[in-house]
């Protein structure tokens, strides 16, 4: 049986436009813009949740972000003077979070950083043996003396022992990377078929960009820090988040559509030496994260005895039987398609996966607290899956009252290892909890 879905609108949500679920806003806002997240959403939506709360004249109120990505609930928050508090399983979304949060950045202190950097490229230390000393794939992405440079960045950069310093220009520097690589890279994944065309040197582009970034915090004015972040996943007890410590949740959980952060995140983590191959994306990545794509875990692993007895398989009786169901009809389509790709797991995998994340959000929210979760629908194989009125019953299930769906709009897929796209209609929706 395929599973339907309804959805609802009410006056309260008509400040949703069709690109509130996607990242376009947040290129043209001050420090949202600082990093280029493939997986973001509008700041916009943020704000008027703040609104809607009426959250800026309680002023003890705070706001959760349980998947914090690149901080679009986190820096908005703090813009706003609201207090909020998030996780973030990924090690380097972390120093791109705490970066863009951080706005006390004195003038004195970035020009002399700015100049030890562009002091150590004048020197550049004849020394560097890229063969010897640079990832095999960044090798593939950056001619030689690009690399280099950027190398010499990352040595000086990583040299600043004043934390905040430090990640301010590792940000820079970060999106330095997107500007001057051969190809695009994480859009979400790196398009060898395309070429960029930059004849600006590493310099030029990374003090650019740091200046951009420095001014547009004096912008800011100092505005005390509200928001706070941790790296945690968030499938588990963040025990330095009390019960019913906030108020409000604004969040966007990993789609279920087979996006891979470990794998959109890899050139910077090999660049930044957090991870050096694929065993490492997986255990230093993808295991802190959600069940979101096929490469998180090995299809042989998986013992549907020991599914049926997790948790949340025990607390979601009434809805176990109808998600076993439609894990057996992708498997089957996947088998006359002749697909490779086990989404009749990532499917199972990724529900449980969510209902301990929302165990997460209730024990954070207080009684009265709303969550607020963008969310889109999904078709693996063709098979229609309603993820966001799944959630909404499973939320049911862990103690909230009600749920409703607004949609935000239809969406096209993208399941990449899809042979023949189907044309099922897909929606994008806001998921509130109560
Ligand atoms: C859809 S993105 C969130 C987008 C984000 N709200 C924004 O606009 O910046 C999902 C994020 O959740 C993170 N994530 C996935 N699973 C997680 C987990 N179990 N705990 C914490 N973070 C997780 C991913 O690393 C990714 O950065």
């Amino acid at each position: 049986m395929l599973l339907k879905t309804n959805t609802q609108s009410t006056e309260d949500m008509n400040f949703l436009h069709i690109e509130i679920g996607s990242a376009k806003d947040n290129q043209k806002s001050p420090v949202h813009n600082w990093y280029k997240f493939t997986a973001g959403f509008s700041y916009k939506f943020v704000e008027e949740i703040i609104l809607l709360e009426k959250l800026s004249q309680k002023p003890n109120s705070q706001i959760f972000d349980p998947f914090a990505g690149c901080g679009t609930t986190l820096v908005s928050s703090q813009k706003e003077g609201v207090k909020a508090v998030g996780n973030e399983g990924q090690a380097f979304m972390l120093d791109v979070i705490k970066a863009k949060l951080n706005w006390k950045i004195s003038k004195r202190s970035f020009d002399k950083y700015l100049l030890l950097i562009k002091d150590s490229l004048l020197k550049k230390s004849k020394k560097l043996d890229l063969n010897q000393y640079a990832h095999p794939l960044l090798l593939t992405l950056y001619k030689d003396e690009i690399l280099k440079d950027l190398y010499i960045v990352k040595n000086t950069v990583n040299s600043i022992k004043a934390e905040k310093y430090r990640l301010f220009f590792k940000l820079a520097l970060s999106q330095t990377l997107h500007k001057v690589s051969i190809h695009p890279i994480a859009v979400p994944y790196i398009s060898r078929n395309k070429i960029l065309s930059n004849d600006k040197s590493v310099w030029e582009v990374f003090s650019h960009i740091s200046e951009i970034m420095f001014k547009d915090i004096k912008e800011l004015k100092e505005k005390e820090s509200t928001s706070k972040i941790y790296l945690h996943d968030s499938r588990k007890p963040n025990r330095y988040i009390k019960n019913k410590q906030c108020d409000i949740c604004i969040t966007s959980p990993p789609y279920l559509n087979n996006l891979d952060y470990g794998e959109v995140s890899k050139v910077h983590t090999h660049f930044f030496d957090i991870t050096n191959s694929w065993n490492d994306i997986t255990n230093r990545v993808r295991k802190k994260l959600v069940t979101g794509a096929t490469t998180h875990y090995i299809e042989s692993d998986f013992i549907m005895a020991d599914f049926l007895k997790s948790d949340f398989a025990l607390k979601n009786k009434n809805l176990i039987p109808e998600l076993v169901k439609t894990a057996d009809t992708i498997k089957a389509f996947a088998k006359e398609k002749s697909g490779k790709k086990s989404f009749h797991l990532l499917t199972l995998l990724y529900f449980k996966d969510m209902y301990d994340v929302l165990v997460e959000i209730k024990r954070v929210l207080k009684r009265n607290g709303t969550a607020y979760l963008i969310l889109g629908d999904s078709a693996p194989y063709g098979v229609f899956i309603p993820t966001t009125e799944i959630l909404g019953r499973i939320a049911k299930n862990i103690g909230f009252d009600s749920y409703e769906i607004h949609k935000i709009r239809d969406r096209g897929t993208k399941w990449k290892s899809l042979r023949f796209r189907h044309s099922l209609a897909l929606t994008e929706n806001v998921l509130v909890l109560k």
